[in-house]
């Protein structure tokens, strides 16, 4: 598996993302509206927010769910992937949200830490990072840039795939209806395989999270191997910030 979860993002992969994706993730849309209504649910009404978005490339389907759904929201997001970031700057420019949306190339290096975003989204990134320093650190970075209390919305797969053979011949069976022949299927699942790093189960994000300040880790969406959770960042000095949360 390649070192930089990035380099697998090339201009093939890019121009075929927003069909994958789709086959890929059963409730691709869905999982990005529903983390855009549950990240309003967690801020509640305040109208004006910065909301930092870890990559963002692609169909930028989760910057566009939140603006539609938050006027009043402004969005900087990151991705190391040109490739992945011209197609999102394409979406962007479609739904007329240029002045909102600031897309930078690079990784959370070329965002100023102690920030203070509002909140972060990062959908589908951690899997692709190989081993458990490489996603502690880029949730780490993650944390530095957002405001205690800043509620984080995280997603992708988690579990083994080799240990769930039931649920990767499922998945293997959204390409086949699809259209995929058997052998494309094979060398689909193969890639699949041999490209991903999911943390090992859902105890493990959490212990993942927590580890860099991250604390309540709550499952909204699940499809196969994908899950989607809504964090927040601890606010120093609170013994337990749940109090807090204005999630229910
Ligand atoms: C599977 S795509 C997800 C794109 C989008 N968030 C979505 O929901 O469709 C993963 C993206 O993460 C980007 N990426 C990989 N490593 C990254 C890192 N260290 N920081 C930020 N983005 C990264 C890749 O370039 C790629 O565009």
């Amino acid at each position: 598996m390649s070192e930089h979860a990035a380099d697998k993002f090339d201009d093939v992969r890019a121009s075929e993302y927003a069909r994958q994706s789709r086959i890929a993730l059963a409730g691709y849309e869905a999982c990005h509206q529903l983390s855009a209504c549950m990240l309003s649910a967690a801020l509640g009404p305040i109208g004006t927010a910065r909301i930092l978005v870890v990559g963002a490339g692609g169909t930028a389907g989760e910057i566009v769910a939140a603006a539609r759904l938050e006027a009043g929201w402004t969005f900087l997001g990151v991705d190391p992937s040109d490739s992945m970031l011209g197609f999102a700057r394409a979406a962007i420019a479609e739904n007329g949200l240029s002045e909102r949306v600031e897309l930078r190339h690079g990784d959370l290096t070329g965002v100023t830490p102690e920030t203070g975003f509002d909140a972060a989204v990062m959908i589908g990134v951690l899997h692709h990072l190989p081993g458990d320093a490489a996603k502690r650190h880029l949730l780490d970075e993650l944390a530095k840039r957002v405001r205690e209390g800043a509620p984080l919305i995280l997603a992708g797969n988690c579990g083994s795939y080799r240990d769930n053979p039931l649920f990767m011949e499922a998945w293997a069976n959204r390409w086949r209806m699809h259209g995929a022949e058997p052998d494309d299927v094979r060398i689909k699942m193969n890639t699949i395989l041999r490209g991903a790093d999911p943390p090992p189960s859902e105890e493990a994000v959490a212990r993942l999270l927590t580890d860099v300040g991250f604390e309540h880790p709550r499952r909204f969406f699940t499809s196969l191997f994908w899950s989607a959770w809504l964090s927040r960042r601890r606010r120093e000095g609170l013994g337990d910030s749940r109090q807090a949360m204005r999630v229910p």
